[in-house]
């Protein structure tokens, strides 16, 4: 646990580090992320991403991290999770948790998701996720929802293992 926490401060550093390079530019917000920051992070072993499962709270420590992976793959087509990864169709979602909706850097958003006042948790994601359009109208995320309870759970606890989210 202590060698994970520090995994996830080192992970932190970087991405502050990478952050602070990128704000001197004044790289306009619809360019292509030709040259994603490469992905400096260290990459959490099994070992450690079992850890943090087990560290969320119920039902995501419950959560099937194969399975998750699993639904995730109709999300890759528009979005990256890997720490300084490419905003797509949709934006990187590295780091997600904990921010408001609508600052991923570099990212032009719709104005309902620019103005949303919320932090992304697991609740809110949850129902993002069943449908987008539904919790967020004007969202231009084209995506019908993840129907399945059971798979919003897997893949909420996959992205919080996958995307440098930290337990309390
Ligand atoms: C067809 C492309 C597409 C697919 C598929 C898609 N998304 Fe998105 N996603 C977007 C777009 C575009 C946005 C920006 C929405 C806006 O600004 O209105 C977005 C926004 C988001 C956000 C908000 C991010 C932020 O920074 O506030 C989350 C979270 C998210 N998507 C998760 C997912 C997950 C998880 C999946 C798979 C179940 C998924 N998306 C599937 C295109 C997509």
């Amino acid at each position: 646990m202590r060698h994970l926490a520090l995994t996830l401060a080192a992970t932190v550093a970087v991405i502050g580090l990478s952050a602070c390079g990128k704000s001197g530019g004044t790289e306009s917000a619809s360019t292509p992320a030709s040259a994603p920051t490469p992905a400096a992070a260290p990459e959490l072993s099994d070992a450690e991403k079992q850890t943090l499962l087990a560290a969320l709270p119920a039902p995501y420590n419950t959560g099937d991290l194969a399975n998750g992976k699993k639904v995730f793959a109709v999300c890759k087509s528009c979005h990256t999770i890997v720490p300084g990864g490419a905003n797509m169709t949709g934006p990187n979602l590295y780091g997600m948790f904990g921010r408001k909706p609508g600052t991923s850097e570099g990212y032009k958003y719709s104005e309902v998701v620019k103005a949303a006042t919320f932090t992304w948790d697991a609740e809110h994601l949850d129902k993002w996720l069943a449908s987008p359009k539904t919790f967020m109208p004007g969202t231009k995320m084209s995506f019908v929802g993840v129907k399945d309870a059971k798979d919003r759970i897997d893949l909420i606890a996959y992205l919080k293992v996958e995307t440098g989210y930290k337990p309390q």
